[in-house]
């Protein structure tokens, strides 16, 4: 009689997956369709690099208008390649991480001197480049080169966890998740693979609430078989942020100039424009008060900004004076008309839109 062995998870799984996502994928402007990869179109790896890079600081919906901000000034590599390094961090100004805009610059600046304008076609060649890790590389070689990389990210993560119920905790099982992501990743369309599980997290298995019943992974799911999706992925408690202290003076003039600074270059929001600050260091360093002030002047509390970067919570005390215009040896006068120009930081606009409420409106 002849005997007929189930089929691994490789070898039904990705069709399945890649089948939905024919029908289901999200249209987003630096993809080409799956219709149009069948037809032999390619994406640009440019387009997919840049919005790689973008999309690990936020969300595709936040993304969409800085991708197609740097597409209209720089259309190519070698145009971002060529722009001041200042542009491009008043372009990525409000995307948060700006050593991720430095780097790339730098790697635009490598593709173009040392790759001719065109991208490496392999991971390994990829990661060899300024500002370019384990994801992006993986990224760029699977959804540009049609490579077979395997691909991870918070959404793929969550859908492996739940696929295994993988019960150790998160960032310690990443390891066996790529290893998982490895063994399902095909062949035959890759890239449309990657692409297809981030479009699975993203909208079917969500952190809260997932829609199961439309998962075309629903009948090996374990996570579904144990009734408990929503446990998955388990992650390490985290420890709470420190919070610092600080403040943060928006001085303007009677004609609508505002004290502007440059921040050193590198730390923290190296380069990037702020107001006169106090230096954020510690918990408590006696920075948040009125007396740490730039200069004299009729400062006013208006109340405080909270931000939340990678390390650690920033308080910042905010205080605004009307001042003529006192010369000033580290910094300048901006108009605030000017405002959306400046490589401003979010942290910063909200510091002066606490004083300020029309500043960016
Ligand atoms: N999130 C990050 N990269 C993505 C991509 N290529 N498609 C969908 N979501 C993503």
């Amino acid at each position: 009689m002849l005997q007929t062995s189930p089929l691994t998870h490789a070898q039904k799984l990705p069709g399945q997956l890649l089948a939905w996502y024919d029908r289901h994928h999200r249209e987003l402007p630096w993809r080409v369709s799956p219709a149009a990869a069948k037809a032999g179109k390619r994406a640009d790896p440019y387009h997919i690099w840049l919005s790689e890079v973008m999309l690990q600081q936020t969300t595709v919906q936040a993304v969409k208008p800085y991708f197609a901000k740097f597409l209209g000034l720089w259309p190519e590599v070698t145009d971002l390649a060529a722009a001041p390094v200042d542009d491009v961090m008043a372009a990525w100004a409000g995307l948060g991480y700006y050593a991720r805009a430095r780097n790339l610059k730098k790697c635009a600046e490598a593709v173009a001197s040392e790759h001719g304008g065109l991208f490496p076609d392999t991971e390994d060649g990829l990661r060899a480049l300024p500002g370019i890790g384990d994801y992006t590389s993986a990224a760029v070689a699977a959804i540009a080169f049609n490579r077979q990389s395997a691909v991870m990210d918070g959404n793929v993560e969550r859908v492996i966890s739940r696929l295994y119920a993988i019960d150790a905790p998160l960032p310690g099982s990443k390891p066996l998740m790529k290893a998982k992501v490895a063994e399902l990743t095909p062949a035959d369309r890759p890239g449309d693979f990657a692409q297809a599980m981030m479009d699975l997290g993203a909208t079917i298995c969500t952190p809260k609430r997932p829609a199961c019943a439309l998962c075309p992974f629903r009948d090996d799911c374990l996570a579904f078989a144990g009734h408990d999706p929503e446990r998955f992925p388990v992650k390490a408690a985290k420890k709470d942020k420190p919070v610092r202290l600080g403040a943060a003076f928006v001085a303007v003039t009677p004609d609508g100039e505002i004290l502007l600074r440059r921040r050193v270059a590198s730390g923290l929001l190296g380069g990037m424009t702020e107001v006169p600050t106090t230096a954020w260091t510690s918990r408590i360093d006696g920075g948040s008060t009125v007396d740490h002030a730039p200069f004299q002047a009729d400062w006013e509390a208006c109340g405080t900004v909270t931000h939340v970067f990678t390390h650690f919570e920033l308080r910042l005390s905010i205080f605004r004076a009307q001042t003529p215009k006192v010369i000033v040896d580290d910094g300048w006068w901006e108009p605030v008309a000017n405002l959306e120009a400046q490589a401003l930081p979010t942290v910063m606009k909200k510091a002066i839109a606490q004083a300020i409420p029309l500043a960016f409106v």
